[in-house]
């Protein structure tokens, strides 16, 4: 028993050691697909500042306007500019090899984005840009080192400079950890009113990489309501039927 116990702990060191290393730590997101007016605001959020780069391809405008509560005029005059129909998907007019050209890397289309990254990575990702002269970009961001994505929401947020602290390793180099973030200059918003837009944003992308969960959840209590209820039912019937048998 011991043996194979330690045969497991030597398989699953690294693994250990690597979930220690440099992973930057996710704040919570906390979104809530059934508020409404935070996807409202998520979806206008999107529209005005990543639409332009990133495309939804699979987000289709009447749809998400039906699941968002509004109406197609609302639809039209608020979300939708560059002419698109309301049955149109939302793409971006950005030609690829422009995009490769300017970033060096195509903006992923964020349909699926919240799926494949998890809502707290994009809430803790977009509030992570920091200053770094270094980059092209003039920014570089905490969980994305290296990122080729611009600080787009820098006006609101401010321009914050990472602090970093360092913890000498076993051998007995200096590791830098990033410690927190120090607001250089601030924005058009306070840190908590940038913390609510983004997580409408994030809240809103939740949605988009499952629109038809607002309806699943919905659905859900009703349906197991009504199989208990059939099965209390049933059970009565079967008592009822059977009573005289014995
Ligand atoms: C000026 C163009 C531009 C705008 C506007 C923009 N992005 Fe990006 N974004 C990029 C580029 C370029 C990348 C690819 C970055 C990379 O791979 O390093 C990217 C990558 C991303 C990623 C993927 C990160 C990952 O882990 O791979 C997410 C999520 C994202 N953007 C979200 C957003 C959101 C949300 C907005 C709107 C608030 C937005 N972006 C606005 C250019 C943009």
């Amino acid at each position: 028993m011991r043996t194979k116990l330690l045969a497991l702990a030597a398989v699953l060191a690294p693994v250990a050691a690597f979930a220690a290393g440099g992973e930057a730590k996710l704040d919570h997101a906390n979104v809530d697909v059934t508020n409404r007016a935070s996807l409202q605001r998520g979806a206008a959020n999107f529209v005005n500042y990543c639409l332009g780069c990133h495309s939804a391809k699979f987000v289709r405008y009447n749809r998400m306007a039906a699941d968002l509560g509004l109406s197609e005029e609302q639809l039209i005059a608020n979300l939708m500019y560059t002419g698109e129909r309301p049955h149109d998907t939302m793409r971006i007019g950005m030609v690829a090899d422009d995009a490769k050209r300017w970033f060096g890397v195509l903006p992923p289309d964020l349909s699926l984005v919240a799926r494949s990254r998890g809502a707290d990575y994009l809430y803790t990702f977009l509030r992570s840009f920091y200053v770094d002269p270094s980059k092209p970009t003039g920014v570089n961001n905490i969980v994305l080192p290296g990122t080729a994505m611009p600080h787009v929401l820098w006006e609101l947020q401010g321009v914050q400079e990472a602090v970093w602290e360092g913890h000498p390793d076993a051998q007995g180099n200096v590791q830098k950890h990033f410690k927190e973030f120090k607001l250089l200059e601030p924005g058009r918003m306070t840190p908590e009113e940038f913390d609510g837009f983004v997580r409408d944003t994030v809240n809103f992308l939740e949605y988009a990489a499952e629109p038809a969960q607002l309806q699943r959840k919905a659905l859900g209590f009703p349906v197991i309501a009504f199989l208990v209820f059939f099965t209390l039912l049933a059970w009565a019937l079967k008592k009822e039927y059977w009573k005289d048998v014995k």
